[in-house]
């Protein structure tokens, strides 16, 4: 194995159609109009020497090494910043270039301090690459550096260094902040020799504006900015590339290797998602990995009160089979279940449902989607026909207006946000609508045009008041609607918003959105071009979740954005794997490919290839589950990959329905919340440790691809295959290759979809088969997928969860940059320093109110439970309304979310919340004694290791 090279071209690609020829070193080249002389040289195979230039950034010129001459022109122009132009005869090798370029590096050099043999960079080093290939002997002005600037190594950054000494001032940094990342925390202070690379005004790199994405470390080509792990580890040997198992961007990464050791993980630059960038948690968040309490051998307890007990695989394995099949024989063959996980990849995902359908022999099957996007399947499906956003990425540099409802993709999904930024800064327009001042609102060389700040729980009535101003203002677009939709459906709902209720002068008094702000951002919308919406789990995680979808769906096709680059419907998906868990069936009601249970034909394709008849019924869902275990009905649950107690709403009725189970079996890397519950502890392996697949918010399905053995010993889908044979019902597979190939033969959308043909494509966007055998970019391109667009009245309905006298603020909740959902694997890594808890931010005015000041300890209240947590006081969020993340399981927001949820999907309303806070003085008690539970663990697991 070796490491995976990526050719550096110089210059980005040039997009335009028409193609120039030049001739450079005698040989004819053709290139795409606006090509730079030095990536049309790369591209025929001809390295221009080069320092400030790099493909993931537009050419800057600024170290004169990249010189050629150009017949009939005067000088040596840099030809990183020289277009390439027809008939140009270009020279890269003549001897008055070979003098200058080592001109050049001899000043470079005598800036330089010559530690070579122990530099981090030793072997990956650009300069040192130069040197050699100007072929540089002697350098007239002295070494070593000694002139240069040198402020001190910055170690603040807990993944990497900056160490000014070796900064040869190429920008490349400053310009990946800017360009690549859109944060522009770097600038180059001082002149001339003096010139030096500074985080902010003149801060560490930790207290900046920096978001640790890494794209400058990434871009340095000497060790001045250098991963910590690198000069811990040493230089990589071998490189493998798989796909970012946090968020559902999806971005590709080559893990660099020495061994099985991960050394470092850098943003792979084809991938289609990512494009070459990251974040901070995909890029340097993986020692969760390695972090000694992650669970390694099976265990299990007779009573949740017992101490666990480390057993064999065989003995657990055993365990869990003879516990299943004793409660089916005693309660009925439906008192168990499973819930599959959106962080495990296809294969794992299907392999638990086939395991519900096929060898309990019910459709107790859920997922985590549940508590996320359910509605977004639900009102695409009905809307357009298929639960899925519909363009890939890259259509976002299409787009002309950029509507963001309940998304936050600065902290949610920032690679993706990365790239709208940079949409923006090229002039598209923003509408945020969001009841936080969300950091795209204002960002650098970024403002929103409109940001609706609506009260939490009304985003039906904003959406039905833009929908208003499109249809009474004559702003749709009629040509689409008839052509494309149902045009009874489309009168009925033109008809209906335009009744005076939703009109925005009416709305404003609900939403607290002034009409002027709404009519404004309809006519942006309808009118600024190719408009695009993204939406986020501030769409549904509402009472009307589902609603607020079909209502987005309405307003595209009113104004015909859908079908094109650059427009369309989009939910930011949260977790890796949220799209693919959906997709593989894990719904009760669904089969993979979004196909109903009771569908004779389909199920009886199933039931062909498994060999077992399948329940035609719909199963239970998560909270039904819960319910039935409550009741006493439902009494074993197998959850892979999944905290429920953490993560699912009201906890106090979750830890009562495990309570009242006979049997859990949790696999996960940690002992998480819901093992507390739980009878026996299977050891799940990470992203790092399997073969699979994932699929991102584009439905791009990519290789997860093993770079380590599981430490476990077992991937997941393994483990799954343990508990199937040991109930009686053996899975064959060798490779996940054989379970994607199983998924595309059971499922039409699928149908094209190989581990052979990903690998040739590099990723497929789903649908994929016959008709479109290298995938979908863009969805509905020549009609919906249910044939007709559907128009859907969606009447606002306000929901129960009022505020009053006891409750009168509304609590919502989302997610931090460097946290991932429940925390379980970035709590575990250094990404705790950005967010050691979790904090309820809180308006001035409220907190005036309240006699609370910033940094108080404040006890929040609903009527569903109450936790305390320090108050943030910040202009954010507006009056009336609270917000918290929820990354910390001593904060547990969820102990004050509802029961109440999505009428459709009973997607939790995790939104909205009636809530009370007022100052206490420290932690409840329940948090103390989780305190000191975690305390202990961490005792524990330390004295083992020091044991070991
Ligand atoms: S890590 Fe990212 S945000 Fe921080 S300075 Fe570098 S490019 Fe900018
Ligand atoms: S830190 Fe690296 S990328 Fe930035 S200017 Fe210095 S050498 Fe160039
Ligand atoms: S967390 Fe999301 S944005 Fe960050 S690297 Fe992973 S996939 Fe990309
Ligand atoms: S690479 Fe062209 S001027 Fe630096």
């Amino acid at each position: 194995m070796s490491l995976v090279q990526e050719i550096d071209y110089g210059t980005p690609r040039s997009k335009a159609e028409k193609t120039i020829t030049l001739t450079i070193d005698g040989q004819a080249m053709t290139v795409p109009e606006g090509t730079s002389i030095m990536r049309a040289a790369m591209e025929m195979g001809t390295k221009i020497p080069k320092l400030c230039a790099t493909d993931m950034l537009d050419a800057f010129g600024s170290c004169r090494l990249c010189l050629v001459e150009i017949d009939g022109r005067p000088g040596t122009p840099a030809s990183c910043t020289t277009p390439a132009a027809n008939g140009m005869v270009v020279h890269t090798q003549t001897e008055r270039l070979k003098r200058l370029r080592k001109g050049v590096m001899e000043l470079y050099i005598s800036e330089h301090p010559l530690d070579c043999l122990t530099c981090s960079a030793n072997g990956d080093c650009e300069l040192q690459d130069m040197a050699g290939a100007v072929g540089l002997r002697e350098v007239r002005y002295g070494y070593g550096g000694a002139r240069h600037p040198n402020p001190g190594l910055d170690e603040s950054n807990p993944y990497f260094t900056y160490e000014p000494s070796k900064c040869i001032v190429c920008s490349r940094c400053v310009r990946a902040c800017e360009e690549v990342q859109g944060t522009f925390a770097l600038t180059i202070a001082g002149r001339g020799f003096g010139s030096v690379v500074s985080p902010g005004m003149e801060e560490s790199f930790f207290s900046s504006e920096c978001v640790s994405c890494g794209a400058c470390v990434q871009a340095c080509p000497t060790a001045t900015l250098n991963e910590k792990s690198v000069i811990e580890i040493g230089t990589p040997e071998h490189s493998v590339v798989t796909t970012c198992a946090y968020c559902g961007v999806g971005c590709s990464f080559k893990a660099e290797m020495r061994g099985d050791e991960v050394v470092r993980m850098v943003p792979f630059k084809d991938g289609k998602a990512n494009r070459g960038h990251s974040c901070v948690k995909g890029r340097f968040a993986w020692g969760y990995a390695n972090h000694r309490e992650r669970i390694l051998k099976p265990m299990i307890r007779e009573k949740i009160t017992d101490p666990w007990r480390e057993v064999s695989w065989q003995e657990a394995i055993g365990r869990v089979a003879s516990e299943f099949k004793r409660i089916q024989a005693k309660y009925g063959p439906s008192s168990i279940g499973g819930i599959t996980s959106s962080r495990c990849t296809d294969e794992e995902t299907f392999l638990v449902q086939k395991l519900v359908r096929a060898t309990f022999g019910n459709n107790n099957v859920d997922t985590c989607a549940r508590v996320c996007h359910s509605p977004t399947g639900y009102g695409l499906s009905t809307t357009f026909g298929t639960s899925a956003g519909t363009q890939d990425f890259d259509s976002v540099e299409h787009t002309d207006v950029v509507v963001l409802i309940g998304a936050n993709p600065t902290d949610a999904h920032p690679v993706f946000a990365s790239r709208m930024k940079k949409r923006l800064r090229q002039g598209a327009k923003l509408i945020v609508i969001d009841p936080r001042q969300i950091d795209l609102v204002r960002t650098p060389h970024v403002a929103a045009a409109y940001h609706l700040p609506l009260r939490p729980g009304t985003n039906v009535a904003i959406l039905s008041a833009l929908a208003h101003v499109v249809v009474t203002e004559g702003l749709v677009n009629e040509k689409f609607v008839r052509e494309r939709c149902d045009w009874d459906e489309f009168s009925d709902w033109a008809a209906f918003v335009s009744e005076p209720h939703n009109s925005p002068e009416a709305v404003a008094k609900i939403s607290g959105v002034p009409a002027e702000a709404i009519r404004g951002a309809a006519r942006l919308y309808a009118t600024g071009g190719n408009g695009a919406i993204y939406y986020g789990l501030g769409v549904t995680e509402h009472s009307q979740g589902s609603t607020t979808v079909m209502a987005i769906a309405n307003l595209a096709m009113a104004t015909g954005n859908i079908g094109r680059p650059g427009v369309g419907v989009n939910p930011l998906r949260g977790q890796n794997n949220v799209q693919g868990s959906c997709d593989m069936g894990s719904f009760p009601h669904e089969l993979s490919g979004y196909r109903h249970i009771s569908n004779d034909a389909t199920r009886a394709m199933f039931e062909a290839l498994w060999g077992k008849p399948l329940e035609r019924e719909p199963g239970l869902r998560i909270p039904n589950m819960l319910d039935a275990a409550v009741d006493g009905s439902f009494k074993g649950l197998y959850v892979q990959g999944e905290d429920i107690l953490q993560s699912d709403p009201d906890t106090h009725h979750v830890s009562a329905g495990l309570a009242a189970m006979e049997c859990v079996v949790v696999q996960d890397l940690f002992l998480n919340e819901t093992a507390n519950y739980a009878h026996v502890f299977l050891p799940g392996s990470t992203f790092l440790e399997k073969n699979g697949t994932f699929i991102n918010a584009e439905r791009r399905i990519q290789l997860v691809r093993k770079v380590m053995a599981p430490k476990n010993g077992y991937e997941d889908w393994e483990i799954t295959c343990l508990i199937s044979e040991a109930m009686g019902y053996p899975m064959h597979y060798d490779h996940p290759s054989q379970i994607m190939d199983e998924i595309a033969h059971l499922t039409p959308t699928f149908a094209g979809v190989s581990f052979k043909r990903i690998e040739e494509l590099g990723s497929i966007q789903w649908p994929c088969n016959e008709k479109a055998p290298e995938g979908t970019p863009v969805m509905h391109i020549n009609g919906f997928v249910r044939g007709k667009g559907k128009f859907v009245i969606t009447e606002y309905v306000p929901t129960d969860e009022r505020t009053g006298p006891r409750f009168p603020l509304l609590l919502t909740t989302g997610r931090i940059l460097s946290q991932y959902n429940v925390g379980a694997q970035t709590r575990r890594t250094a990404n705790v320093l950005w967010h050691e808890e979790d904090r309820l931010e809180i308006h001035p005015h409220d907190a005036e109110q309240r006699g609370i000041r910033d940094g108080d300890w404040v006890k929040l209240a609903s009527r569903a439970g109450e936790t305390a947590l320090r108050a943030l006081i910040t202009e954010r969020v507006a009056p009336g309304v609270v917000y918290t993340t929820f990354h910390h399981p001593n904060t547990q927001a969820n102990v004050v979310t509802t029961e109440y949820s999505d009428w459709a999907t009973n997607c939790p309303e995790y939104k909205v919340t009636a809530v009370q806070v007022a100052r206490s003085n420290g932690p409840t008690h329940w948090q103390e004694e989780y305190d000191e539970m975690a305390r202990n663990s961490r005792r524990i697991a330390a004295t083992i290791e020091a044991a070991e």
